[in-house]
């Protein structure tokens, strides 16, 4: 993998928004994979300021989240779902109906993996795909012990993750307990994959995800297996690299 050390989230963000505008010059219909969290807010914001101009035009370009939270009400302001409408879609202005995220909707969610699998592979895969990584080392909401060939499906959310993603809800428990997730084996069908990482508490899911062996135990070591990885990551993320 490439391993870029950047000043700060800012610098990170330029470098991903320059790489995916040259993207999109080159393949107007784009595919973008899209995560969610923290980690990816200022490449959006960059890429925001670069189309925001109009010499752009995204109207072609697709995506698709990595995840989704299983049963949230409808219109939850925290469902991912309403998060990509809201730091994605219209910030960029793509085309709502191009972006799509896995339906975590309990009524129909036993086929809601094969229609996303179905629904990349129909769009031709992913161009780019963006990746945060959680303190536990996982990438989407694939956790520890994640097949490293799993595919999109729900799984059971680790308790420090639900405790990572309570600050966006009213109360802990308000996290849901299941999600919907791209798999290890989506992830890596992608033709590019940036990883990026920020602040001390990512310093050892990135040491083991660079240098550490490939096991589903750190699902972000998967990385290593693909041809095509950049990891963008602050001095803090990058301290516990040899
Ligand atoms: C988000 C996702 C997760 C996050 C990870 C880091 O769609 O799949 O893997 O990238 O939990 O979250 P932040 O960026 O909030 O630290």
């Amino acid at each position: 993998a490439e391993l870029v050390v950047v000043s700060d989230e800012q610098a990170a963000g330029a470098l991903v928004a320059d790489a995916i505008v040259s993207l999109i010059r080159r393949k107007p219909d784009a595919v973008l994979g899209l995560a969610t969290g923290s980690t990816p807010l200022a490449t959006y914001r960059a890429l925001a300021d670069r189309i925001g101009g109009g010499t752009l035009d995204v109207r072609g370009v697709r995506g698709f989240a990595l995840d989704e939270y299983v049963g949230l009400p409808a219109g939850h302001p925290e469902s991912y779902r309403a998060v990509i409408t809201r730091e994605v879609v219209e910030p960029l202005g793509l085309t709502p109906e191009l972006v799509r995220v896995p339906n975590g909707d309990p009524a129909t969610v036993e086929h809601a993996g094969a229609d996303y699998e179905q629904a990349i592979l129909a769009a031709g895969g992913v161009d780019l795909q963006i990746l945060g990584i959680g303190r536990t080392g996982h990438i989407g909401f694939n956790e520890p012990g994640s097949s490293l060939a799993s595919l999109t499906r729900v799984k059971t959310l680790t308790e420090p993750t639900r405790a990572d993603n309570a600050r966006f809800f009213d109360s802990p428990e308000d996290v849901p307990m299941h999600c919907i997730t791209q798999g290890i084996g989506t992830i890596l069908r992608a033709r590019h994959l940036v990883l990026l990482a920020f602040g001390e508490a990512k310093a050892d899911a990135i040491a083991a995800a660079v240098e550490g062996p490939v096991t589903a135990s750190q699902p972000g070591s998967a990385v290593q297996l693909h041809p095509h990885t950049t990891v963008i990551v602050d001095e803090a993320a990058a301290s516990k690299l040899e």
